[in-house]
Formats: structure tokens, sequence, C-alpha cells
């Protein structure tokens, strides 16, 4: 709840006077919730949510089991809550209602759709993704000069096999100017997009493309818009959701200006289940994650992670998560006592109390809470009792889901997939081109050389002819020659016979 510009997170509960503040300048210092299932970590991220929202700064929260939607609903009485407002000293400034929230989903079926381009993630933060080898990644390089100067847009993976395909078929075109493409590293990143489609990686990169300045408004009323991701689903596939977090970090790294030390953030994200993105993450993309992480602060935009245990973090990372919040951890195996001490050493003790054994004893809705104070030095830990939210803590109602869609800000810029004219159709078009012209031209071959046949066999049957005419003709002149002697031979024997009958009367 928001309270003389500082955001009232709880009571002390070693001293019920003692309220437990988090400060609005030092809120991009980002934080870490942490704690087991079941111990307040979702009430708590809707409690921090609600004030930043009231102190007119936009969130964004991952929505895992669906219960984080209830804040587009006002919640409900009960005789708990009426002891927890008189608790907390808050009846005059309690009260049940519904925040501004708008509904985001990257399957499209829970909210608005967010969708990127493959070319906006850009070839190094996708080659970190999948793990690609530093020669690898060189030849993704390549092949997005090589679409970028001949005007191919890669906006979805389709665009982005065509072009790799593209690159290692024409590879010696592109050797002298751009690098060496050998065809096995081709082959491996098109075996590394292989998961990512299984994940419904092509429903992320598309069309129209997210303005993720969209995520940084405020209602009419100068609350700050609740942004809720709806990932129920999303976090089945862990890939998709790490490349949505590193994108979305990137985007906002890019896009907005330098603040300095900002009097309230800009934008404050609540990333649940954090375990996700960094279980099994490559070690470049780990230090890429930690590097944004780092910069980030600067752009207004405090981060918060929540996850069972803060060993599920990085300590690279931890080291970075000033603000936090732990709830009861269980520390039955030695692994998990490990975890817990390990938690406890992060804070600045409290004489009045042992942190580990505290961590271990916490009731629900109770946490070790350390914040940094208007210093931006790290308070005391303080056993605190967190506050109780004004909007409903379960899911949201589908008709109050859909009257916040109804009213959202972004309207249905995002809701219908466009899929213009990029890189895969062009080759596609192209290559379609050339089979044709490989078609025509095999045509007037064959025709050309049924043409030539048909001369020759003309030829041929002239030939023939020229020779039965000359062969008739020989054989006349052989017949006339023939009965001339016989004429001779037959002229001369009468001849004879007349000359011996002349001869016999003389
Ligand atoms: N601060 C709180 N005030 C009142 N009830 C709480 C509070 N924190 C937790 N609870 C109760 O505990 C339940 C579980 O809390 P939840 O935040 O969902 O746990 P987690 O996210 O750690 O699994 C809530 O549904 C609520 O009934
Ligand atoms: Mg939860």
């Amino acid at each position: 709840m928001l309270e003389d510009g500082k955001i009232y997170l709880g009571l002390s509960k070693d001293d019920p006077t003692k309220k437990v503040y988090l400060h609005l300048p030092q809120a991009n210092r980002h934080g870490l919730i942490a704690g087991a299932s079941g111990t307040g970590k979702t009430v708590t991220m809707k409690v921090l949510a609600e004030s930043f929202s009231a102190a007119g700064v936009p969130v964004f929260l991952c929505d895992v089991k669906g219960d984080v939607s209830g804040i587009c609903e006002k919640g409900k009485d009960s005789e708990g809550m009426q002891k927890r407002i008189d608790r907390f000293g808050i009846r005059e400034t309690f009260t049940y209602r519904a925040y501004p929230a708008v509904f985001y989903d990257l399957y499209g079926k829970g909210g608005h759709r967010i969708r990127t381009t493959v070319s906006d993630l850009g070839p190094a933060l996708l080659a970190r993704i999948l793990d690609l080898t530093d020669v690898q990644e060189g030849v993704l390089e390549i092949a997005f000069r090589v679409a970028d100067d001949q005007g191919l847009k890669i906006l979805d993976l389709k665009d982005l096999r065509a072009v790799l395909s593209y690159v290692s078929e024409h590879r010696e075109e592109y050797t002298a100017t751009y690098g060496n493409v050998a065809p096995q590293s081709v082959g491996a990143i098109l075996r590394a997009l292989l998961p990512l489609d299984k994940e419904g990686g092509d429903l992320f990169f598309g069309e129209p493309a997210f303005d993720i300045l969209d995520w940084i408004r405020t209602a009419e009323d100068g609350r700050g818009y609740v942004n809720v991701l709806h990932c129920v689903e999303t976090v089945r596939h862990p890939r998709l959701y790490a490349i949505f977090l590193l994108w979305m970090l990137a985007e906002l790294f890019e896009v907005l200006p330098e603040e300095g030390d900002p009097e309230k953030p800009k934008l404050v994200f609540f990333f649940d289940e954090a375990h996700l993105l960094f279980s099994d993450a490559p070690k470049a993309l780990l230090a890429q994650i930690e590097q944004t992480v780092k910069l980030i602060r600067s752009k207004g935009v405090g981060i918060y992670f929540v996850t069972q245990s803060p060993s599920d973090i990085p300590d690279t990372v931890l080291a970075q998560l000033s603000n936090r919040v732990q709830h009861a951890l269980r520390a039955y195996t030695p692994a998990e006592q490990k975890a817990v001490r390990a938690a406890a050493q992060t804070f600045r003790p409290n004489p009045a109390f042992s942190s580990e054994e505290a961590i271990m004893t916490l009731g629900t809705g109770e946490a070790l809470v350390s914040c940094l104070d208007e210093k931006g030095v790290p308070s005391v830990v303080e056993r605190t009792a967190i506050l109780c939210p004004e909007s409903l803590m379960a899911p949201a109602s589908a008709t109050a889901r859909r009257t916040a869609q109804l009213h959202s800000p972004v309207g249905d810029k995002y809701d219908t997939p466009v899929d213009r004219e990029s890189a895969y159709e062009i080759l596609t078009g192209r290559a379609a081109e050339k089979e044709k012209e490989k078609a025509e031209a095999e045509k007037k071959k064959a025709e050309d050389a049924a043409a030539k046949a048909g001369e020759k066999e003309k030829e041929k049957k002239e030939k023939e002819a020229e020779k039965k005419k000359k062969a008739d003709e020989k054989r006349a002149e052989k017949r006339r020659d023939k009965i001339e002697s016989q004429l001779i031979r037959a002229g001369g024997s009468l001849l004879s016979r007349g000359l011996l009958k002349i001869l016999k009367k003389l």
C-alpha cells in the first residue's frame, strides 16, 4: 500500500509499531521474492504491484498459475481480512478494489498476443539462446547480413530457415565478401532451431511486432497499468519463456532513455518461476542476463525475481537484487538446509532473532524483509507480517477478465497475426521462378531436338530418294545399254547375214 510516497509492505513481528517499507527511489535496485510453495509469494507480489500501480508506476507480472489475474477484480471481505485491516492500521486507507489490468499471452489464448521478429531479436542474442559456437554464430551473422543486403526480411523462423539454406546453397558467391559459410555450421544452426519450433517459437516470432512502450502506460485515474502475462502454458516451455524475458530486457534497454536516479521506477517487472530462466541456461546466456540486469537499472526498470529458493538464482545475479522478501523455506534434506543457511546469510542480521531459524518457522503471509533504505543501505532484516491485497486473492472471473480486455489501452492492435512478404516468400518465389525457367528451357531444348530430328529425317529421306533415283537411273541406263548391245548384236547378225547373202549372190 502506498503511504507517504513509500510502499508500506508490512509490520515487524518483533516490534508491531515498526512499519516495513520499500522506497520508490530504490525500487529500480531490483528485488527477490523467495519461499516454498504456498507461503505467500504471489500475494506479496500483488501487494507490491498494487502499490506501484497506485504510485503511477506500470508493472508487468507473470501469471504462472492463473491466480495473479485476480488483480483486475476487487477483493472479497472476510473476518480474517477485517482483522488484518485493523492489525495493519489501514482502516482509513484500505478499499477493496480492482486494478487497471491488461492481459497478454504468448499463445494468444489468455490475452493479447506478444510477438517479435527474428531480426529484432538479432543474431547475437539468438546465438546465445541457441547455444551456438563462435563459428556458428559467425555464420548466423553472415546470414543476417546477406538478408539485409538483399532486402530479405527475417520475420519468423521459416524466414530464418529459408535464408540459412539460401546462404548455404550460394556459399561460393558469398565467401569473398562475407566470409566462409560451412554447410555443417548451417546444419547445426538448423538443428538448434528444432526445439524452438516444438515449443511454439513460431507463435512468438512474427508480426505485428510488439511495441514494448505499450506496457508503460497509466490509466485515466493516474494508476499504472498492471500488465499480466498469462503464462500457464508458456512455463511448460522454459526455452520460450527465457527467450521472451531476454527479448523483453534487451528491448527495454534499447528503447528507454537513461534515467539516472529516478524518483520512482518507469516500469517494474516481476518474473515468476525465475528458476526456469537459469536452469540449463548456457554460460554466455547467463552472462548476458547478468549484464542486462545490471544495466537496466539506469533505465528506471526494476526487476523482481520470484522463485522458491535464492539458490535457484546465480550468485552474480542474486548480488544485484537489493530488495528482498524471503518467505518460509523447508529444510528437510542437507541440500535444503544449506540453501536456508545461504539465504539467511544474505541478510543484514537482526539481534532479535536468528535469520536461519526464522526462515524455517515463518507462517503463511510472513517473510524476512530487507529493503534498501532512503540512503540505499540495506536495512536490518525484519520478521514481517505482509499486508493483504485490495484486489482478489484468487483467479479473476471470466467476466472480470473480459471486462478488463474490453478496456485494454492497446485495443485489438496485436490480436491478428500478419504474414507479409518476407525472406521465406521471396526465396521460395525465386526458387519457383527458377524452377519455371528451368522447365521452360528444358521444354525448348526438347522442341529443338525434335525439330532437328525431323530435319535429319527429312534429309535422310531426300538422300534415300536421290539414291533410289540414281540407282533407278543407273538401272535404266544399264537396261538401255543392254538393249542397245543386243540390238547391235542383233543388227550385226542381220547385217552379217545380209552381207553373206550378198556375198553368196556375188
Ligand atoms: N499477505 C497475506 N495476507 C493474507 N493471506 C495471505 C497472505 N499471503 C498468503 N496468504 C494466503 O496464503 C495463500 C497462498 O499464498 P500464495 O501467495 O499463493 O503462495 P505462493 O505463491 O508462495 O505459492 C493465499 O491464497 C492466501 O490465502
Ligand atoms: Mg504463487
